[in-house]
């Protein structure tokens, strides 16, 4: 909060007006008078606040909703509510019943139903009230800043915490995830396991798999099922096969974490585990070599099966996902 000796001055003028217009009710001439003592309408509200929230003023002109083309942005009072008694009371916290964004005992609910009242209509916040961040308290300036960060530029201005890791970026460009990692702790510690989506990186976001204002899906992902999120990226392992391996035409996620692992490849496990979840290790290829054929080798002390080491079983099983080759070679998915 700065003061400004123009601002002081109108704020003076105000008081000037609000003294008149009480002397002048007194004698009985109101309604014209007290007319004039309204705050100004619309956006010419901003000169009064101006005077005791300079920057605040400066940030809302710099936003889109601010901007002088944009004639359905909100001013001042669109979000904060009437400040008529805000301002006569002289300013203050908690002061004229203004609504306080920062103000804790104000519901979630109430101040997104004020930014809702007008981006309702927006397809991408069609799901607000059933996704979890509604449900959980979440409010739309809980990631929204919408005075801005100094020093981060960024159109759909994020709120930005204080970087929780040593940022990898070489700019002062802001990274969604900052925001979104600032609550989601274990996520933030997903993405710096040595195998992870290259989102501290800058190349993806969050919301390039999720849609953070709700969705009907599983864990609100913009698409319907795992298999379809992932193959928009990843084209390749899309299919359709000659011979497809059914987990993965059914959940990528039976073998992949989808932010980040301590296996390579974002595996789930290491292989061979990765594969004997399902296969049977008693049969091929646990015994396929004789002796001991797993880890524990018989007699102790000798090779471990050469199935297991490496990448294990797709050191021959290569095509993992599927493959069109002919034959056993493709039935088998073999290099
Ligand atoms: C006479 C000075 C003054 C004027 C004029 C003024 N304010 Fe304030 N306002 C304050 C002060 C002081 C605070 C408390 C700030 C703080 O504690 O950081 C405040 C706080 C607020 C808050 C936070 C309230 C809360 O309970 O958390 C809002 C919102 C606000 N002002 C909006 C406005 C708007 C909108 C206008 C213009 C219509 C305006 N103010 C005009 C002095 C003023
Ligand atoms: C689109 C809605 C919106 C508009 C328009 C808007 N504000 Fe805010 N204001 C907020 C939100 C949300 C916060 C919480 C902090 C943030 O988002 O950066 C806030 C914070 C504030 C605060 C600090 C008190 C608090 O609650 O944290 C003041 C003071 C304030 N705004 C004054 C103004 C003034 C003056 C104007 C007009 C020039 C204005 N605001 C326009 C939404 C708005
Ligand atoms: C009076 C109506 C109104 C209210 C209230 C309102 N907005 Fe907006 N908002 C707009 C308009 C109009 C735009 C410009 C949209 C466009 O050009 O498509 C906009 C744009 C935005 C943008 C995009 C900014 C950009 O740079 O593209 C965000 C984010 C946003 N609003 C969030 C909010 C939030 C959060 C709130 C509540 C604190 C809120 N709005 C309240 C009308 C409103
Ligand atoms: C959990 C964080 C989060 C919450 C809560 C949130 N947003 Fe957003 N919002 C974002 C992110 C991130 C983007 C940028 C999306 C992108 O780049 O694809 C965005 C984009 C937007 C946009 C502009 C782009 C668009 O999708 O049209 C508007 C408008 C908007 N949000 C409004 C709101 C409103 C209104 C609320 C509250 C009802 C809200 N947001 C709550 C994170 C959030
Ligand atoms: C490549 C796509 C992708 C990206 C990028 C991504 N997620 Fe996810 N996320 C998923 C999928 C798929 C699930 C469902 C996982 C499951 O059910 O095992 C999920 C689950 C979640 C969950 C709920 C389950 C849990 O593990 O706690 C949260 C919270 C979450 N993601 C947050 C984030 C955040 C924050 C980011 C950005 C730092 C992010 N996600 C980036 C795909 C993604
Ligand atoms: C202010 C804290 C906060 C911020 C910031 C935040 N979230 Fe959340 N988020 C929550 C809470 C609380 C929940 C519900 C509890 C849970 O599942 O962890 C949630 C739930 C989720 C879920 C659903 C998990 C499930 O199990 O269905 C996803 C996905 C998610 N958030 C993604 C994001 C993304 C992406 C961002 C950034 C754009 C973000 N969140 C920013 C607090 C936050
Ligand atoms: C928005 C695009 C996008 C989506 C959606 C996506 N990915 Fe990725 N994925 C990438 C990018 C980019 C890389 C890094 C590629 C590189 O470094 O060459 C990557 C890498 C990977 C890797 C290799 C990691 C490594 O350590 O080498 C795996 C495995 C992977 N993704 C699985 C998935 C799974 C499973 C899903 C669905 C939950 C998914 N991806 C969804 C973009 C995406
Ligand atoms: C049956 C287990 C399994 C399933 C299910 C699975 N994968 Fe994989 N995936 C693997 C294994 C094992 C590797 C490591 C391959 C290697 O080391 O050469 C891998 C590697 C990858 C890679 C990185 C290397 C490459 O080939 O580009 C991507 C990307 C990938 N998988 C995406 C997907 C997607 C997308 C899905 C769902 C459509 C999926 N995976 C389903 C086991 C699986
Ligand atoms: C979630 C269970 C599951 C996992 C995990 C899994 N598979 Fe499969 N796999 C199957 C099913 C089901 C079939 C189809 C069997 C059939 O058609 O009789 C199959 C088929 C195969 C086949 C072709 C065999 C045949 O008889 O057609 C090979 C080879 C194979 N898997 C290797 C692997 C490897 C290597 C891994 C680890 C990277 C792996 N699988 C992980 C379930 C799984
Ligand atoms: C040295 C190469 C090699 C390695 C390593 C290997 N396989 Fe195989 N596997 C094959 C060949 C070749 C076939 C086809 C056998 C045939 O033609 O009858 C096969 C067949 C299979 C089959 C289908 C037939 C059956 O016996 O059920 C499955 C399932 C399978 N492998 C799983 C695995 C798993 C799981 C691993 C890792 C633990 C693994 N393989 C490691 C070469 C290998």
């Amino acid at each position: 909060m700065q003061s400004s000796s123009h601002g002081r001055s109108s704020r003076k003028r105000y008081l000037l007006l609000s003294i008149a217009a009480l002397i002048l009710s007194a004698a009985g001439v109101i309604s014209l008078r007290i007319a004039e003592a309204q705050l100004p309408a619309g956006r010419d509200v901003v000169e009064v606040c101006k005077g005791c929230h300079a920057d605040y003023v400066q940030s809302y002109l710099a936003h889109r909703h601010g901007q002088a083309g944009n004639v359905r942005g909100p001013d001042c009072q669109t979000c904060h509510g009437n400040a008529e008694a805000h301002v006569k009371a002289g300013g203050g916290r908690g002061v004229g019943g203004v609504l306080g964004f920062s103000n804790k005992t104000i519901s979630a609910d109430r101040k997104a139903g004020v930014c809702l009242s007008c981006h309702e209509g927006n397809r991408h916040l069609a799901f607000w009230d059933a996704g979890k961040h509604r449900k959980n308290d979440v409010s739309c300036n809980n990631c929204h800043t919408l005075h801005g960060t100094p020093g981060k530029g960024s159109t759909i201005a994020l709120v930005a915490p204080d970087p929780l890791v040593a940022p990898y970026e070489t700019t002062v460009r802001q990274l969604q995830y900052e925001t979104c990692t600032s609550c989601h702790r274990q996520i933030r510690s997903q993405l710096l396991r040595p195998s992870h989506h290259p989102i501290v990186e800058g190349r993806i976001t969050c919301t390039d798999c999720h849609n953070p204002h709700g969705a009907l899906s599983h864990a609100m992902v913009k698409s319907e099922s795992v298999v379809q999120l992932c193959t928009s990226c990843h084209a390749e392992k899309r299919g359709p096969f000659i011979w497809g391996h059914p987990p993965v035409e059914e959940n990528c996620l039976t073998c992949h974490n989808s932010h980040g692992s301590n296996h390579a490849r974002l595996l789930a496990e290491k292989a061979p585990n990765v594969c004997q979840d399902c296969h049977d290790a008693a049969k091929h290829p646990g015994t396929v070599y004789g002796g001991g054929g797993g880890w524990n080798t018989i007699p102790p002390g000798g090779t471990p099966n050469t199935r297991l080491i490496a990448r294990g079983c797709v050191n021959c099983h290569f095509h993992i996902h599927g493959s069109n080759a002919p034959a056993n070679r493709g039935k088998y998915f073999l290099r």
